[in-house]
């Protein structure tokens, strides 16, 4: 893989049905909004290959709305995939299905080894273990879905230090709603989101220069949410403030319309899962073998 590759769902079956987070409304979802997602889905999959991207297609299964999200679906570093398992019964429905996924991208060589997590514990994938390529650690957020025992199989299946983050909201439930590393070191973040212990971690190995910190008006359109390439950040709708301090640090936007799915709570990270990062160069992992 020597283009970044990600993973999006056919978006064909997204609704919003069931409420497992308080940005879902079943009442409000109109056949409009599922017209919109169409074409929202369609826009972040032109923005990343626009950007230079790869994405490989899982195809949607009826009764699983949330399958538009796999983010969620495993933590992969290195071509290790850490299978997520899910804290909502809605969402379960979607475990098998992901696992044959993986087993396909695996026998094709996009991925190398499928990895399950320990019963008894909940783990909801990229959402809240988010790589730092500049630090080369994962930041891991727990509480409202992934439990913080999760993390320190992280740790021992990737080998690679972890920061534990508490989420404090329900509003915020996945790390990846209000925390984003960005090339160069920067992070954007929205420390309403953390408990203080989580918010004194992150300020402890984010010197100040490279924080970059989001509104609430921000964060409630999803724009940390971003999936970032080099100097280009692909996001929902952003207000003008956060536009100017992304533009002020050397970051160009590419903005999308994924309105339909700030209604279930997730944007363009969310709907996307990144298979190809390295923790070494690509050269380094085969001479290890
Ligand atoms: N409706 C989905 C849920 O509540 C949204 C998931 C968004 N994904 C994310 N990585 N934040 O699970």
């Amino acid at each position: 893989m020597d283009r970044p590759t990600f993973l999006m769902t056919d978006p064909a079956c997204f609704d919003v049905s069931y409420r497992i987070n308080p940005w879902m409304d079943p009442k409000g979802w109109t056949p409009a909004h599922a017209a919109a997602a169409l074409a929202g889905s369609a826009a972040l999959r032109a923005a990343l290959l626009a950007a230079g991207a790869h994405v490989e297609t899982i195809e949607a299964v009826k009764g699983l709305p949330d399958l538009v999200f796999p983010a969620n679906a495993a933590v992969v570093l290195d071509g290790k995939v850490l299978l997520a398992r899910f804290r909502y019964p809605e969402r379960q429905g979607e475990e098998p299905i992901l696992r044959s996924v993986f087993q396909r991208l695996k026998t094709r060589g996009l991925v190398r080894e499928i990895v399950d997590l320990p019963e008894g514990l909940f783990h909801e994938g990229a959402g809240d273990a988010i790589w730092d390529a500049d630090r080369r650690l994962f930041w891991c957020g727990h509480g409202p879905r992934s439990s913080r025992a999760a993390i320190p199989v992280i740790r021992k299946t990737f080998g690679h230090e972890t920061v534990a983050l508490e989420l404090a909201t329900e509003q915020f439930y996945h790390l990846d709603t209000c925390f984003c590393p960005l090339a160069g070191g920067m992070v954007l973040y929205y420390p309403a989101a953390f408990t203080p212990d989580s918010l004194a971690a992150i300020r402890a190995r984010v010197p100040e220069a490279q924080r970059i910190e989001a509104t609430a008006e921000e964060a409630a359109a999803f724009c940390v949410n971003a999936v970032n390439l080099g100097e280009r950040i692909v996001m929902a709708k952003a207000p003008d403030s956060l536009r100017t301090k992304l533009q002020d640090r050397g970051y160009a936007l590419t903005e999308v319309d994924l309105s339909p799915f700030i209604l279930s709570g997730g944007a363009s990270y969310c709907m996307t899962l990144r298979l190809d990062r390295a923790s070494v160069p690509a050269a380094q992992l085969h001479a290890a073998e």
